[in-house]
């Protein structure tokens, strides 16, 4: 059975089984859900990006948090976990997305991989929502459509066999990152 589609302006959302995938456009730094994602990279230095912006909101406990708890850093293709300090959420699950090389070196792999992280992650800290930007796709390169792809069926995958979380929002910051991720949603919908 095709599952229910909402859209409404930049919104869209639709159940699988009793959970939910929530696409909208906006900045992460702003969800009020359990955990945010952040797209760091692989020394957790920080950086542009979302990672400035949810370092900048966060304040500086995050960066002394990860220093102290990860000194080696974390792995590409997977995800730490820390507070969250002065934003909404709870938790901050910062993942490590693929530089794209032109896709044979590994990449869908490592997204994939850092997405799964994240959602376990969620799932040890008893979180019901977490909110995902599109991780890999500013300054590391990895095609829109490409990473929406990956990402929508790694949660689409988690969401099947897990139950949980409840709601599993993408924050996608422009209008051509919603429609890509859009255009990819609708199309799982149809072989649902
Ligand atoms: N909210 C939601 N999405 C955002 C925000 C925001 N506030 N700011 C940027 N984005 C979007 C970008 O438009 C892009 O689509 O997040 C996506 C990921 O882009 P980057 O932040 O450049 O992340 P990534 O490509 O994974 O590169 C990671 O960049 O900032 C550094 O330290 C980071 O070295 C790491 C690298």
């Amino acid at each position: 059975m095709r599952p229910p589609i909402v859209e409404e302006g930049n919104a869209m959302r639709v159940k699988f089984g009793d959970c939910l995938i929530e696409l909208v456009q906006g900045d992460i730094t702003l969800q009020q859900v359990d955990a945010i994602v952040n797209a760091a990279n692989s020394q957790l230095a920080g950086g542009g990006g979302v990672d400035g912006a949810i370092h900048r909101a966060a304040g500086p406990s995050v960066m002394e948090e990860t220093d102290r708890r990860y000194p080696e850093g974390c792995p590409t293709g997977s995800a730490v976990a820390s507070a969250a300090g002065h934003l909404p959420a709870k938790y901050i699950f910062h993942a490590v997305g693929p530089v794209w090389r032109g896709g044979t070196s590994g990449e869908p792999g490592h997204l994939r991989g850092a997405c799964q992280r994240c959602l376990e992650l969620a799932v040890e800290h008893e979180c019901e929502s977490i909110a995902f930007p599109a991780i890999s796709t500013g300054v590391y390169g990895y095609p829109m459509d490409l990473a929406a792809q990956q990402s929508l069926e790694c949660v689409r995958d988690f969401l099947q066999t897990h139950q949980q979380p409840k709601l599993v929002r993408f924050v996608l910051f422009s209008g051509g990152a919603f429609g890509a991720f859009a255009r990819v949603l609708e199309s799982m919908t149809d072989s649902h």
